[in-house]
């Protein structure tokens, strides 16, 4: 007979746990016996039940401590309490503290088994709703292989979503090495032209008639050596999807032929006079500015709106960080399983500089970050050392919390002080030259000379903060304030 669930009866009277023990297998469920609080605890500790029947007073640990010990193992185990009727005030605070339901002594048969049975049957809820929100989760993870958690990627899945059963032209636009080619890709595979072909047209840097010829295909004699006729990428995506990757660069020339594939649906071979009929959906990538393109003469007008209908916009990792560990993640489990390594992770040092750079070549050069530390690497673990050196140079400084005494500080002592260690790790970091350091604080040569000055820094020469006689500023600082290191360290 199929089990209907586990339950745990502890209880240390043992005519008690006999008269349960029979009820509830005879209604078909799993029963484990145990005759005091700690035994208890032992076998939910071994195995998972699906609901707890427990009497409140035993010696040792009684009921409600096993409550108590028993949620913290399984959080969802719903713990039915057996009481004497005189302690029924016990059993309600018992409830309050988490308690699925209480029976009172001496009990009926039937109220057992009723309450045993809601409560598996919460359990069993429950699980399902876990399971549910745990595929939810993966799902909004990781989207046909494009991953993100934050809002800005969950609504790019939204709009692939809503956008990509339609035959509307969509434009992607983002950065280099935001994913837009797998979005183009993604689109595709949830159209209902997912099972025809997609072809991908690299637009970049083809003169208009290699890349017309490529799209349209040519007659026979359309030019010298086209000895025979030649099919074209628009024929092969008939049906399907084709994808204008880097549509910015397409020559003006062919704009035009783009423009009239677009919105008559039909397109002309190479010296051929023939309109040829195709079923496409076009999809389009851009790392250009398309509208100041447009501005400037380099890009139809005209194509530019076919194409805006619905635009997919990446946005930068920069501006959604909280997708970088989970990006890193999969990238770690990707190159390790290349390169049949197992166990490998990232210290929390390591991901704390992944978590502060800037990106500029946003998700590809966090891949080629990963993919070269899981091959350098040869422990299970990626510190900070196998992290290249342009991600390692802190692009922004964190200030950790200042200690302020009761008693107060002097502001401008603070600020003065702060001031001096910034410019001695910049100049540090610069070399000593001055000018290099200027630059990297954003400030005039000039301004910085004033400051060094000021907080009588030597010229060309390493300091290690506190080395120098202090100058009449800081020897007034209140020793209790901590100033932070800005080294980003
Ligand atoms: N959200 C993401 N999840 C997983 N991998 C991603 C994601 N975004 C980008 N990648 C990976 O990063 C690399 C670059 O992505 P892709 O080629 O789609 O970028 P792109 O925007 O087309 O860049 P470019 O403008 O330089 O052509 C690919 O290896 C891709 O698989
Ligand atoms: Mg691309």
């Amino acid at each position: 007979m199929a089990k209907k669930g586990n339950i745990l009866v502890v209880d240390d009277e043992a005519i008690m746990r006999e008269i349960l023990e029979a009820l509830l297998a005879r209604e078909g469920y799993d029963v484990a016996l145990a005759s005091d609080g700690q035994e208890g605890l032992e076998l939910a500790r071994t195995r998972t039940f699906d609901a707890a029947v427990v009497d409140v007073m035993m010696p040792g640990m009684d009921g409600i401590t096993l409550l108590d010990e028993l949620r913290k193992l399984d959080e969802e185990l719903p713990v039915v309490l057996i009481t004497a009727f005189a302690s029924v005030e016990n059993a309600i605070s018992a409830m309050k503290r988490g308690a699925f339901d209480y029976i009172t002594k001496p009990f009926k048969n039937d109220e057992v088994l009723a309450v045993v049975r809601n409560a598996t049957e919460r359990r069993r809820l429950v699980a399902e709703n876990t399971a549910l929100r745990q595929n939810l989760q993966a799902q909004q993870q990781n989207f046909s292989g494009i991953i993100g958690r934050g809002s800005g990627m969950r609504q790019v899945f939204d709009l692939i979503i809503q956008a990509a059963p339609s035959r509307s032209t969509i434009l992607i636009t983002g950065e280099s090495g935001t994913g837009k080619e797998l979005v183009a890709r993604a689109i595709h595979t949830h159209s209902t032209r997912a099972d025809r072909s997609f072809v991908t047209v690299n637009s970049g840097n083809l003169p208009s008639d290699l890349l017309e010829s490529t799209l349209f295909g040519h007659v026979k004699g359309a030019f010298t050596g086209a000895v025979y006729p030649k099919k074209g990428l628009c024929d092969i995506a008939d049906k399907g999807s084709i994808f204008f990757d880097e549509i910015g660069n397409v020559p003006v020339e062919t704009q035009a032929k783009l423009l009239r594939v677009m919105q008559e649906r039909e397109f002309m071979r190479l010296g051929g006079v023939e309109n040829i009929k195709v079923d496409v959906r076009i999809i389009a990538a851009t790392n250009c500015d398309l509208q100041q393109m447009v501005e400037d003469g380099r890009f139809r007008e005209d194509l530019y709106y076919r194409l805006h209908v619905i635009n997919i916009v990446l946005p930068p990792l920069r501006d959604r960080r909280e997708d970088i560990p989970l990006l890193a993640q999969h990238f770690m489990e990707k190159y390790a399983r290349e390169n049949n390594r197992t166990g490998i992770e990232l210290t929390p040092d390591a991901l704390d500089l992944l978590m502060e750079y800037g990106w500029p070549g946003n998700v590809r050069e966090l891949e080629n970050v990963i993919e070269r530390a899981v091959v350098l690497g040869s422990g299970g673990r990626i510190g900070p050392d196998l992290i290249p050196a342009q991600v390692r140079t802190p692009t922004h400084i964190h200030i950790p919390k200042f200690v302020v005494p009761p008693e107060g500080i002097s502001f401008k002592d603070v600020i003065s002080n702060v001031e001096r260690k910034l410019i001695e790790s910049t100049l540090e970091a610069a070399g000593g030259v001055q000018r290099r350091a200027a630059e990297m604080l954003g400030i005039k040569p000039t301004t910085l000379n004033e400051m060094l000055k000021r907080h009588d820094i030597g010229q060309r020469r390493k300091r290690t903060p506190g080395a120098h006689a202090d100058g009449h500023e800081t020897s007034r600082m209140k020793p209790a304030v901590s100033v932070p290191d800005l080294t980003g360290e």
